[in-house]
């Protein structure tokens, strides 16, 4: 019998180094992208996935998170009471109903790898995706993570999102190297955390998105701490290419990389100027901010 994928684990509990001041008190994962946090914006790819259970592995400074997926009886009293039924709506509409939210606390920031296996206990012998919410995917009408978990159906095994990087950032990856590709998938043969050029085996980078066979677990428990002193994910995703059959896919989709300002700014931008109520503005601004003046 074929598996569709219903739990989505979504590691928030890094450090997020690169955007400090600004990540001392706040998750970066709740830095927003015009008027949605990062975070919101992973969710409801995977909601429109088909996940109905959102797994959550947070910090102690993470509260913010729950915070916004909980309700807000006082907002939504005050808004009820002023008539401002749009924005009543867009805070009611932040959780569709019949999903969930399981919060995890992962007590030590030791690395993506051992965040996963936070969520051990809670995913159980069920095949689950992992999000990156500072991985923001724009995949139009069709998220990456409807590609990836259409294409699980079909394949029943561990994928991987991938896509192509210049040569000299593949030391911010990791990097796969696959048996063949025919279009956009390819069977997985090497995986290594954060090549130096030299030594990458290609230049398709692992991106914020994957669907794991909870066998990961069992070998995240022995995988010891790996490039920079972290847990990494990496290395046991390269334990299970031993075991079983993994897969890379190319998604269809523009992804920032919103762990980075520059990623950031410019899915700020790209993303205002998608925006229904702002993009005339936006435009019209950026075109007399960019054209030298007469
Ligand atoms: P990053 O490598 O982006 O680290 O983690 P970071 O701490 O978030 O950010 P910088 O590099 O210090 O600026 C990749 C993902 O893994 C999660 C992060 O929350 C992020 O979504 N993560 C990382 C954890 O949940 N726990 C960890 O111990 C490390």
């Amino acid at each position: 019998m074929t598996q569709g994928i219903r739990k989505a684990v979504f590691p928030v509990a890094g450090m997020g180094t690169r955007f400090l001041p600004a990540t001392k008190a706040n998750p970066k994962e709740m830095l927003p992208i015009v008027d949605k946090p990062l975070i919101q914006y992973a969710v409801e790819e995977a909601v429109a996935a088909g996940v109905t259970e959102l797994i959550f592995v947070t910090s102690s400074s993470k509260r913010a998170i729950e915070d916004h997926f909980d309700r807000n009886f006082e907002l939504e009293y005050e808004l009820e009471q002023r008539g401002k039924q749009t924005l009543l709506d867009i805070v009611h509409d932040i959780l569709p109903s019949g999903v969930n939210c399981v919060y995890i606390r992962q007590p030590e920031a030791l690395g993506l790898g051992h965040a996963v296996l936070c969520a051990k206990s809670v995913v159980g012998d069920d095949p689950f995706a992992v999000i990156l919410a500072d991985d923001l995917i724009d995949g139009g009408r069709h998220g990456c993570l409807s590609q990836m978990t259409e294409l699980f159906t079909r394949q029943q095994c561990s994928l991987l999102g991938v896509e192509e990087v210049d040569a000299q950032e593949t030391d911010k990856y990791g990097i796969v190297r696959l048996e063949k590709k025919s279009q956009r998938l390819g069977r997985v043969e090497q995986i290594i955390e954060k090549p130096r050029i030299d030594e990458a085996p290609s230049n398709l980078a692992v991106v914020g998105r994957y669907i794991l066979t909870p066998r990961i677990f069992a070998l995240l428990e022995n995988t010891d701490k790996g490039t920079g002193g972290e847990i990494q994910l990496t290395d046991a995703i390269a334990d299970l290419l031993e075991e079983e059959v993994v897969m890379a896919y190319q998604f269809d989709g523009q992804r920032y990389d919103c762990g980075s300002k520059l990623g950031y700014l410019k899915a700020t931008v790209e993303y205002a100027l998608k925006h229904p109520q702002l993009k005339g503005e936006f435009l019209q601004y950026l075109r007399g901010f960019c054209l030298p003046a007469e």
